[in-house]
């Protein structure tokens, strides 16, 4: 038992060079850096620092995978059977791969362990199953002519991916881009490379053939930037903050690359005073609190109607008080540390912030522990929509409540943000609820749940919290190219 705890607390790091055309190699110039374990803030280990060399070699083998290799030539359902194979080796290696992502990630292993693996082996398999079923259709004409269309892969794929969710990240780019049979080029955060590298060894034993998956570690203004102007990439995909996405867009507009961003947000979490009120303090807490506040869709403007507002803070702050951070290797640890000093010092900012503009702090505000990047869990009551806690995106463990009244002018204050990525609602009137889904201006809208993913349901941004969609048909079909194929059938 003692050994098993060391091993899982300890996980072996077994690749932490650029993977290209199926095999390990440093980067060209030679370069590494460093990546941390953000509950101790010591070095895992060196990781190659790619560069426009490496980002090089892997597109000139993603594009012969892609143009004459074994991927272009293989059977769609084969396609599909290699991603089962790969769902299937991830699952009888579950433990350790939650206990590798924990560590470079700092996620508390409870939810690596059952919530990211189990998402990112789901994902992998839907997207197998569809590999077969990618079809265009029949389309009648004008004249003596039979139309069709083909969907056919968009090509390389460059895909640019954060560190919030690395493993599951990595499923929700590559299960649609192989499904559709386009190769990769992947570039993982600077955080967080290590899962990300782990699963492309995987791929491999999985069947996936050399060069129809590459990865190059490295930094954004470099490998990031190399992936994004590269001429032999024909789309980007990237998850990560609009000011990348945007310095993305200027980047790829010399090749006008096809692009997919998933983005940040401000979601509004909407309480009525109909709710249930434990559901719905349980709901926002997690809606907000779930991976250290880490979360693209976080409820981070939570919206109380007036007449539950005293009873609904009193929860909250219950419920943020008694969450247990520390140790993410610990079974019964809830939050463990940022993602790095970074993001530590911006949360930080933001909590004087709401203070100095006035909002009441209620439960946490301050660092805990004295080692890694941890953050009590923190809630401001009477923020207001001007501040800038219920602006700008925080990314941490950081929860402001608004009240409101009047719920025509709550459909106003929601949507006055330049996000757009998820909403929520609390209610039992079902009129409401669906009143309120039809006017939020965001791409995913929960109602009387919070967070509920599946490989099925698209998933995006309005606004700037995005381009296109991820997961779902939606998500395929961002990495299919359509063709119209006219034949005269005058003989
Ligand atoms: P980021 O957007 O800079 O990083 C995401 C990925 O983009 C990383 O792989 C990075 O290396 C790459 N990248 C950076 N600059 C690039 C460039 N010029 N060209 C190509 N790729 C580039 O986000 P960062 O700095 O890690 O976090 C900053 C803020 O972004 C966070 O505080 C949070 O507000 C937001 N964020 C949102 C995420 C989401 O899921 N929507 C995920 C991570 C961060
Ligand atoms: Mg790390």
């Amino acid at each position: 038992m003692a050994t098993m705890t060391e091993s899982i607390r300890h996980p072996k790091v077994q690749h932490s060079e650029c993977f290209i055309d199926g095999k390990w190699r440093p980067a060209i110039s030679g370069k590494t850096f460093t990546t941390l374990n953000p509950a101790t803030e010591e070095v895992i280990c060196e990781v190659a620092e790619g560069d426009w060399a490496d980002v090089d070699a892997a597109v000139k083998a993603a594009r012969h995978a892609l143009e004459s290799g074994p991927w272009s030539r293989m059977d769609a359902r084969d396609r599909g059977r290699c991603l089962y194979r790969l769902a299937d080796l991830i699952e009888s290696q579950i433990d350790e791969l939650a206990a590798l992502e924990t560590l470079d990630n700092g996620k508390p292993i409870r939810e690596s362990r059952n919530a990211d693996l189990p998402l990112v082996i789901d994902c992998l398999r839907y997207y197998a199953g569809y590999a077969d079923k990618i079809h265009g259709s029949t389309i009648p004409v004008r004249g003596n002519y039979f139309t069709y269309t083909r969907r056919e892969p968009v090509g390389v794929a460059g895909q640019i991916i954060p560190w919030n969710f690395p493993m599951l990240m990595v499923a929700w780019k590559w299960g649609p881009a192989l499904a559709a049979g386009c190769t990769i080029v992947m570039k993982p955060a600077e955080q967080t490379p290590l899962s990300c590298l782990r699963m492309a060894q995987l791929a491999k034993e999985a069947g996936i053939p050399d060069g129809v998956i590459n990865v190059v570690p490295g930094f954004g203004p470099t490998a990031g930037a190399s992936v994004v102007r590269h001429p032999g990439v024909d789309k980007i995909a990237f998850t990560g903050e609009h000011r990348t996405a945007q310095i993305i867009m200027r980047d790829a507009a010399e090749t006008l690359k096809r692009l997919t961003f998933e983005l940040g947000g401000k979601s509004p979490n909407v309480v009525l005073p109909d709710a249930d009120l434990d559901r719905a303090a349980r709901g926002a807490y997690i809606g907000l609190f779930l991976n250290q506040g880490q979360c693209c869709c976080a409820g981070s403007r939570v919206f109380v109607h007036k007449d539950v507002h005293t009873e609904f803070v009193g929860r909250v702050q219950e419920l943020a008080k008694n969450r247990r951070v520390g140790d993410p290797f610990a079974p019964e640890t809830e939050q463990g540390p940022q993602i790095d000093q970074a993001q530590f010092d911006k949360i930080m900012s933001y909590i004087e912030k709401g203070t100095q503009e006035g909002a009441e702090c209620i439960a946490g505000g301050a660092r805990a522990h004295d080692r890694g990047y941890f953050v009590q869990p923190t809630v401001f009551d009477r923020v207001t929509d001007d501040m800038a806690i219920a602006k700008e995106e925080i990314f941490g463990p950081v929860m402001s409540v608004l009240t409101f009244d009047d719920w025509d002018d709550l459909i106003r204050r929601a949507n006055q943000t330049f996000y757009g990525l998820a909403a929520a609602v609390w209610t039992r009137d079902i009129a409401k609820a669906h009143d309120f889904a039809r006017k939020v201006r965001a791409g995913t809208v929960w109602v009387n749940c919070y967070d509920v993913f599946d490989a099925a349901a698209p998933f995006g941004g309005f606004k700037m919290s995005g381009q296109g969609r991820e997961l779902g048909e939606e998500g395929l079909k961002a990495y299919t190219e359509s063709k119209t194929v006219t034949v005269s059938l005058d003989s």
